[in-house]
């Protein structure tokens, strides 16, 4: 928010934005939203949140392959207009297979023939000169797995009626917090900036202890935890390969190249120093290790920020297939709707459970 509030200070003419809706709530979403669509000098925004998109933009600029396409209109028709041209690439391309085919036919079968001899050869020459028509890339090319896990019995993690402060003189984060996580939760937890959703993360991941009440672990469970600011959990100065090797020192060079390819992260990038990476190809990495140790119960502090629309998907998709828990914080409606089967909604230091997105959302932003 603040960085946000210092790029549209100066009023510029020319409004640069990359991916300004991550870590932002919904209401502060939809304030940057109405406060840029009423914008009116130039606004150049690179998102990968869809009702975002949809919502500010006139055109849509899209970097594929390493060109720029143009598209006039939201997020949606450039979605409908872009089904459409492949499907308009595949048909060309498959008319044109079924032609050469054709002509391949015709020059195989007469080749010998010599009163054809002179048809056979222009047949050759109008081969060579057809324009290749490319096929169409398969695009759903991404897709991740989860180990599939034993099921636990009983709570995974719990809080017991528990309450925090980072300084007591300014006041409590959570009061009276009990919740607990089993093997078939699905957790989308929801709440205002600032709220207290990853104090929450961390009271149940143990990296903090309440001032009153009980945390409860269960000691054979394996946690995995996707930090919000995930660069942090891991070596900028190390590369991919080398930082997996130092944390799962008995895997092979080959084990973890694989399992890196797994997450989408290609060889090129295996030996580039993490730091030089995407923050998409950051966050990958973050995932290729979190997944590595087969977790029971996933953690993910806002997982979808610095992901692409891709990579969402797949990640929405392992998650399905999945058979453990996956406890998150999200300010991404879609993924909390696709995702989430329960809600916690953190307000006020109050956090309330819910069995609808929708419930949680109106109780999390009352103010
Ligand atoms: N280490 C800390 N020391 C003191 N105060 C902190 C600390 N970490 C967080 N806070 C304060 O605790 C409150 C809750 O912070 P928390 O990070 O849990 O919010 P959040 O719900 O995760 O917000 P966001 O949606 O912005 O990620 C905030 O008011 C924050 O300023
Ligand atoms: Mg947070």
């Amino acid at each position: 928010r603040v960085a946000l509030a210092c790029a549209l200070f100066v009023n510029p003419d020319i409004l640069l934005l990359d991916e300004p809706t991550n870590h932002l709530d919904f209401p502060a979403v939809i304030w940057l939203q109405k406060y840029l669509v009423g914008y009116e000098k130039t606004l150049l925004v690179v998102s990968h949140d869809r009702h975002f998109l949809n919502y500010v933009t006139t055109d849509i600029i899209h970097l594929y392959n390493r060109n720029l396409n143009y598209y006039k209109g939201n997020y949606d028709t450039f979605a409908v207009v872009r089904a459409e041209q492949r499907l308009a690439q595949q048909r060309a391309y498959e008319a044109s297979e079924a032609k050469r085919k054709h002509m391949q036919e015709f020059i195989d079968k007469f080749r010998f023939n010599a009163k054809r001899a002179s048809l056979v050869q222009s047949r050759i020459k109008a081969l060579a000169r057809m324009e290749k028509v490319a096929e169409v890339e398969d695009e759903a090319a991404l897709r991740f797995e989860l180990p599939q896990v034993v099921k636990v019995e009983g709570n995974m993690v719990a809080l017991d009626n528990v309450d925090f402060a980072y300084d007591q003189r300014k006041g409590y984060i959570l009061r009276n917090v009990s919740v607990c996580v089993h093997a078939e939760s699905r957790v989308g937890v929801l709440g205002a900036n600032g709220a207290g959703k990853t104090t929450l993360i961390k009271l149940l991941m143990g990296s903090l202890e309440p001032l009153t009440g009980r945390a409860i672990r269960n000691r054979t469970v394996r946690v995995s935890c996707f930090n919000q600011h995930h660069v942090d959990q891991l070596d900028l100065d190390a590369t991919p390969l080398d930082f997996l090797k130092t944390k799962f020192s008995k895997a092979t060079t080959d084990q973890l190249r694989s399992h890196l390819s797994r997450y989408g992260i290609g060889s090129s990038l295996h030996e580039q120093l993490i730091g030089n990476l995407s923050g998409g190809q950051q966050s990958r990495v973050a995932f290729a290790l979190v997944t590595y140790r087969q977790p029971h119960l996933m953690v993910m502090d806002e997982p979808t920020n610095h992901l692409d629309i891709e990579t969402i998907d797949a990640l929405v998709n392992a998650i399905k297939k999945w058979n453990g828990a996956v406890l998150f914080v999200s300010h991404d409606q879609y993924f909390l709707e696709q995702v989430g089967k329960d809600f916690w909604g953190v307000t006020d230091g109050r956090v309330k459970q819910f069995r609808t997105f929708k419930d949680a959302k109106s109780f999390s932003y009352a103010r």
